[in-house]
């Protein structure tokens, strides 16, 4: 059956060789890729890259609560008059790591807070009730959520959690303009993606999975670009040297696991927290019930929803 899914970070990295293979396996998906620019040049490329045409943009700047719902509003309207056929699936990929913890987006929250988990929660909320069964939800965390050195390769800090009307101010703290301030910022805000799928699991409709996904580490992307010329070149030429080692996994194959996600594979409970393709546990810190509903609440307040 023909269908649609909408998906964010399908730009470039991981998201965009997922998105290229998803196409590519699936004639019936329909794409819809948020973008912040003009996308017409980016879909152009994932319709030649994998041979389906399929594939529309609507602009969202994610770190921006106004475009995030003129993006759904627009998903939306293409729905109501038949331009996308059903909507059975959203995938929030998009993701970066800031080397501060001080940043404000327009509408002052956090900015690595707002992209990572406010945007994804509210495109979800919005999009929710046009959601056709069955359907699955991905959202995209990370190992950095665990917190030690198996799963960070001390690259990324822990996770420090806090009350969530918090995690979502610009750090005031005295290190709030370091590297280790931001990406602590990154491994809570992956953290706070998995209490998001706990509790997008009790909510959702029957048929609507929600899935937590881990890429592990893949070396090469862009999303250590915030940070200064050496991490930069060390990102680009050496660490992905590793994803010749079990330490990491390279951005095709990581595309291509995401790819399967989208595509329902694995098939796993709604709630699931899928590495690289195969279903494991998560922290033990990531499931927790009362801060899960915190998280939503403080979520929907931020976002307006309330
Ligand atoms: N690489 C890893 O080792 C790794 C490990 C675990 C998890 N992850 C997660 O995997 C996902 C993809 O990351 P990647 O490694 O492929 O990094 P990437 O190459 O930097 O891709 C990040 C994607 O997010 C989009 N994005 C970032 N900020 C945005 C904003 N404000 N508004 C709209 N879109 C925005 C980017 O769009 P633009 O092109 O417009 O910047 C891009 O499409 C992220 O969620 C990341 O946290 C990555």
């Amino acid at each position: 059956m023909q269908h649609t899914i909408v998906m964010t970070g399908a730009s470039r990295g991981i998201g965009y060789v997922a998105a290229v293979e998803a196409l590519r396996r699936s004639r019936d998906l329909h794409l819809v890729v948020t973008t912040r620019g003009p996308g017409d040049a980016l879909v152009a490329r994932l319709a030649r890259d994998s041979g389906n045409p399929q594939v529309g943009w609507v602009g969202a700047e994610l770190a921006s609560l106004a475009s995030v719902r003129a993006a759904a509003a627009e998903v939306g309207r293409r729905l109501d008059g038949g331009a996308l056929p059903p909507l059975t699936g959203f995938v929030g990929n998009a993701g970066l790591q800031l080397t501060r913890a001080d940043r404000a987006t327009v509408d002052g929250l956090e900015e690595t807070f707002a992209v990572n988990v406010l945007a994804h929660h509210l495109l979800v909320r919005l999009l929710a009730e046009r959601i056709t069964t069955p359907a699955r939800v991905v959202l995209t965390t990370s190992d950095t959520h665990v917190g030690d050195l198996r799963h960070n390769l001390g690259l990324v800090p822990a996770p420090r959690w806090r009350a969530p009307l918090e995690l979502a101010r610009p750090s005031t703290a005295p290190d709030a303009g370091t590297a280790t301030a931001g990406r602590r910022a990154y491994s809570t805000s992956k953290l706070a993606v998995i209490h998001l799928v706990h509790e997008l699991a009790r909510r959702l409709p029957p048929g609507v999975e929600a899935v937590a996904w881990n890429p592990g580490f893949v070396p090469g992307t862009g999303l250590t670009r915030d940070g200064g010329t050496l991490t930069r070149l060390v990102a680009r030429h050496l660490l992905p040297l590793l994803a010749r080692t079990p330490l990491a996994v390279d951005v095709v194959t990581a595309g291509g696991h995401l790819a399967s996600l989208i595509g329902g594979r694995p098939a796993v409970a709604t709630g699931a927290y899928v590495t690289k393709d195969a279903e494991e546990r998560s922290s033990a810190e990531s499931y927790d019930r009362a801060r899960e509903r915190e998280l939503w609440e403080a979520a929907d307040r931020l976002c307006g929803l309330a």
